[in-house]
């Protein structure tokens, strides 16, 4: 009888065969579903986090749709409480932190805290989602990256420019690397604790790193993040290195490591995979706003994605970035289940 690898996110993660290609989604969770618009009617985003049966409910609402990877509910801010500095998400506006961080003082302030006393909560959700879904699917922990976290705190929010956090860099590359320090710190320490806890993989979400020049990335950024990645490595579980807006910096992220590398759809899959190497695995690489087009032009092109991967073990099908809450469930279904059944070729022997 065919049993179906419920394991084969992490297979795919060490380049090891699978029956199929794994699929799971960048905020899978979230507000494109109606259980979760249903449940964020009664509690705020910072709620569900923040209590463990709420974050298990809403991490195991896109399972049904047939994804291969659970992904915890959190967020990438969740560590700026602890650290010192507060913030909400604003209806519409996306987060706000309420004392950005602009100057040394402001720095020297930050805290580098225990995760199991700051973020227990997470390690709490984490235990209990392991419980729930042990042997049937995997569940990945994750972080922001140390630019990606120090943008928001510097900013005090989304930005277009990252215009202050490029001014600090420059202007006083010592505050700059004590920040980077502190934030690396904590990353570290949390996505170890969630490796403990229970997680089977991570992800290190470098959202924004693509506003950088390659030689602003190799110097004031690949250093922790390579620190971060390296470290994590050492526990054992697959570390997925994510970026969006990396075509320029794919080589210096695969020297700063990860397992696993994701590419967006900037670049063709198999250009990014032949410049990364093919002795890693990689994850991506469909357009976020092709599950909104019609289902046939979607399912053509997470065709041409794995047409583009051409067999080879090691490749995690994603989008290039996180699903849109516009997005119709039955498109981000019917995309699943096309890459299921794809009929991948025998991989290249090179
Ligand atoms: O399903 C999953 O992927 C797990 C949950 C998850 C969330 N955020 C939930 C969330 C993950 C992995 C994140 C990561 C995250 N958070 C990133 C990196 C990934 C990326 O998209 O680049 C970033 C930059 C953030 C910061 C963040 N959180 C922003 C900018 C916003 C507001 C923007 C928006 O979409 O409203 C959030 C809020 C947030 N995080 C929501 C969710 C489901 C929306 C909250 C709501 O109103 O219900």
């Amino acid at each position: 009888m065919y049993r179906p690898m419920w394991d084969r996110f992490l297979r795919a993660c060490r380049r090891e065969p699978t029956d199929t290609t794994p699929v799971w989604f960048m905020r899978q969770a979230g507000r494109y579903m109606a259980e979760y618009r249903a449940l964020r009617a009664k509690h705020s985003m910072l709620e569900i986090c923040k209590t463990p049966e709420l974050a298990l409910e809403v991490t195991l609402q896109p399972l049904r749709l047939g994804v291969d990877a659970a992904i915890l509910f959190a967020d990438i801010l969740l560590p700026l409480e602890p650290m010192g500095a507060p913030f909400e998400f604003a209806k519409g506006e996306g987060p706000v932190i309420h004392q950005p961080v602009r100057s040394r003082a402001d720095i020297e302030r930050l805290r580098v805290f225990e995760p199991r006393e700051g973020l227990g909560y997470v390690l709490d959700a984490i235990r209990l989602i392991r419980r729930e879904l042990d042997g049937k699917k995997p569940l990945i922990g994750f972080a922001g990256a140390p630019f990606t976290v120090a943008s928001y705190l510097i900013e005090g929010g989304k930005s277009s420019s990252y215009r202050l956090t490029k001014e600090l860099m420059w202007r006083d590359p010592d505050s700059w690397k004590l920040l980077m320090t502190k934030v690396s710190e904590v990353v570290r320490t949390f996505l170890r604790a969630q490796v403990e806890a229970g997680a089977q993989a991570v992800q290190l979400f470098d959202s924004w790193v693509g506003s950088l020049a390659p030689e602003d990335y190799r110097e004031h950024v690949q250093p922790y993040v390579a620190h971060i990645l390296q470290d994590l490595e050492k526990t054992g579980v697959p570390v997925i290195h994510f970026g969006t807006d990396t075509t320029s910096l794919l080589e210096l992220q695969r020297e700063a490591g990860g397992t696993v590398l994701g590419v967006d759809w900037r670049l063709p899959l198999d250009v990014a995979w032949q410049r990364i190497g093919y002795d890693r695995a990689v994850q991506g690489n469909l357009d976020p706003l092709l599950l909104c087009a019609p289902k046939e032009v979607a399912i053509a092109r997470a065709h041409r994605v794995l047409e583009r991967a051409a067999g080879r073990p090691g490749h995690i099908f994603n989008l290039g970035h996180g699903i849109i809450p516009e997005t119709p469930v039955e498109t981000v279904q019917a995309v699943i289940e096309a890459v299921h059944a794809y009929a991948r070729p025998p991989a290249p022997t090179e």
